[in-house]
């Protein structure tokens, strides 16, 4: 078959290291199906879910039941982490097929907070596998809730969920990652004060940072109210630009979507009743490329920080080993290509977006997974389903792979 691309640029496949696809047990937000189809519009041709689905994936029975969920339904390819909770130590041990451990260091959707410090130390002491955590201190988000009892606002959120918050529990991890020499990455930095912490520790330790940290702060509260509200929470523009800067800078390695699909109807509620979180997969690469058409970065960039970087981090690549699913996973992207963000061109089921009425330049247009075309301009093939991730944990990740 012909391509016809004059005028376009072909990328590798975007790998979005931070989705929560909600399958098993919370698809009415969104569903392996759904939210690989979403993926496939939005130029991600692989995504790694979080644990804090319905059961959550806490073991490896658990994991090895969404890789089957995942063969009968996702169009791109996908691979699962494993959650760490109070009691499964020996699966966390133990745990294959998968790109690492995650841990919950604070609350968030799910409830899978991990707060005992001995247990979580315990953690870094005796698993093997990289560990991946949300870090938000959950103590100093408890003081700051009884400090603002009684309030009802969304704007409190940011409050709550404080850049101390943050800090506290970035500190700890990397303390932990060094004590034990173990590989630490910290998902979502929201403050530019994180970033501060763990730039020295960047032998051990890589991080990521979500369009909407890079792209939305407090005043988006103002027209997205609890829309807006997510975990770790938005910071100030300052924070915005502090972040770029650290992506630019290789103090963070890759852009993740963090995607959490909540129902429109869910997040309309009443704070802090409402649940936290933005969907993410169908406008991450648009955002970015905007960043290109606007002089801010190189593509060549956005392909370290979304596609290089993520295989780098969770060892998803290996020499010699093409073979198994990472040949021409490919997006044609129209660099030329304007179009305003609307919430019904989302292919996300929740169907909304915080980022409506941005107008970006630089969409994706045709995605292949595996050499087979997904997606081309507005229309998917579901007839091939993506294939499983394989992880190559003794490569030594991020550092062993980036040329001087
Ligand atoms: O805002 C968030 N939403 N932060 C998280 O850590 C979890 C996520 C979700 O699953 O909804
Ligand atoms: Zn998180
Ligand atoms: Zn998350
Ligand atoms: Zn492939």
């Amino acid at each position: 078959e012909t391509v016809y691309a004059y005028g376009m640029t072909l990328i590798p496949g975007v790998i979005d290291a931070h989705v929560h696809m909600r399958d098993p047990g919370l698809t009415s937000k969104e569903d392996l199906r759904s939210g690989s189809r979403a993926c496939a519009k939005g130029g991600i041709t692989t995504f790694l879910d979080m644990p804090n689905t319905n059961p959550a994936t806490i073991s490896q029975k658990l994991l090895e039941e969404k890789l089957t969920l995942a063969a009968n339904k996702s169009i791109v390819n996908y691979g699962f982490f494993m959650g760490a909770t109070l009691t499964n130590m020996e699966e966390l041990k133990n745990a294959k097929r998968t790109p690492g451990i995650k841990i919950y260091m604070g609350s968030s959707t799910g409830d899978m907070a991990l707060t005992d410090p001995g247990l979580l130390e315990a953690i870094f002491a005796e698993t093997k596998l990289p560990i991946a955590v949300h870090a938000e201190d959950e103590s100093i988000i408890d003081k700051m809730k009884l400090e603002l009892a009684g309030t009802r606002n969304v704007v409190d959120h940011s409050r709550i969920r404080s850049v101390e918050a943050e800090v506290a529990a970035v500190k700890r991890a990397c303390a932990l990652a060094r004590e034990y020499k173990h590989r630490l990455h910290i998902c979502h930095v929201s403050a530019g004060a994180s970033v501060e912490v763990f730039e020295d520790h960047a032998d051990v330790i890589t991080a990521e940072v979500t369009p909407h940290h890079l792209f939305l702060n407090i005043d988006s509260y103002m027209n997205l109210g609890t829309l807006a509200q997510m975990n770790p929470s938005l910071k100030t523009a300052e924070d915005n630009e502090a972040l770029l800067q650290a992506l630019l800078d290789d103090k963070i390695q890759i852009v993740a979507t963090d995607h959490a699909p909540h129902e429109f109807e869910e997040k309309c509620g009443r704070y802090p009743d409402t649940p936290s979180g933005v969907p993410g997969v169908d406008t991450a690469l648009p955002l970015m490329l905007d960043l290109v058409a606007k002089d801010k970065c190189t593509i060549e960039d956005v392909v370290h920080w979304m596609c290089e970087g993520p295989a780098l981090i969770w060892d998803i690549m290996e020499k010699g080993r093409i073979e198994v699913g990472y040949d021409a996973d490919l997006v044609l992207v129209d660099m030329n290509k304007t179009q305003v963000i609307r919430s019904p061109n989302m292919e996300t089921k929740c169907r909304w977006t915080p980022f409506e009425g941005r107008e970006v330049t630089g969409w994706p247009v045709r995605t292949w997974v595996c050499g087979k075309e997904v997606y081309h301009d507005g229309k998917f093939d579901e007839s091939r389903m993506g294939v499983e991730v394989m992880f190559d944990h003794k490569r030594g990740g991020y550092w062993e792979g980036v040329e001087d």
